[in-house]
């Protein structure tokens, strides 16, 4: 089998650039128009990324989720409270957020504190979820160890056959994060390795936009 290069392999980014003058004041709205951007040059799911967690005494964790909503309150994503995930947050509510849109050469990393959504909103997109999705979500402990496969379908099965008429209720281990950023990096691929960053951090309510050395 033919390998893979891995120390060999260099990509150089030239396709655009980020500076101060032309990145907007407040990063929601810049994060908007990147992801907007992404969609447009072809990304396949510009909407996922890594979320990173860590538990009360530091060890880290991560895995890629599906960004659903954004906005000045900041940025949301779904998922089972119960999951490993949901274990480290509420021991350790802080957060980071890494997406990589891989054909306009940019990266942008979210970090601050995580709450959860209100269990109205919840129900609401919870609610906008097709059928199948809603029974996975009641069926499946998600991060728990489970017998085998088997055991999975059936109990997917077994809950198609208690709710035949779609109403499925939301369960209260599933729902809603809001991530409120207390900064917010933009990256840009740049030729020769001297890409652009621009750091944007809140303070005293304000946004503060740096720039970082690549
Ligand atoms: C493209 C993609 C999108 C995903 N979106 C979600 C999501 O929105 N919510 C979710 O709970 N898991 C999602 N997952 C699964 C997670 O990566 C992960 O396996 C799961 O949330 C359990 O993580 P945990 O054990 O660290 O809590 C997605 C995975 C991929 C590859």
């Amino acid at each position: 089998m033919k390998k893979t290069s891995i120390t060999g392999h260099r990509q150089d980014y030239s396709k655009h650039s980020l500076d101060e003058a032309s990145a907007d004041k407040n990063p929601i709205r810049q994060f908007s128009e990147w992801l907007e951007q992404a969609s447009q040059s072809g990304v396949k799911e510009p909407h996922a990324f890594t979320l990173s967690t860590a538990s009360r005494s530091g060890k880290p964790s991560a895995r890629i989720l599906l960004l659903r909503d954004v906005g000045e309150k900041g940025f949301i994503f779904y998922t089972n409270y119960n999951s490993r995930k949901g274990a480290q947050l509420k021991e350790n509510p802080f957060a980071a957020m890494t997406f990589f849109w891989q054909s306009v050469e940019r990266q942008v990393r979210v970090e601050g504190k995580v709450i959860k959504l209100s269990a109205a909103l919840s129900d609401k997109y919870f609610n906008s979820r097709p059928y199948a999705s809603r029974v996975s979500a009641v069926a499946s402990p998600q991060s728990k160890v489970v017998k085998n496969r088997q055991w999975l379908e059936e109990s997917h099965e077994a809950l198609l056959e208690k709710y035949p008429n779609e109403n499925v209720p939301r369960p209260a281990h599933w729902g809603g994060y809001l991530l409120i950023p207390s900064q917010i990096e933009f990256w840009q691929g740049r030729p020769n390795r001297l890409h652009d960053r621009l750091r944007y951090t809140l303070r005293g309510g304000k946004w503060k936009m740096e720039r970082l050395a690549p």
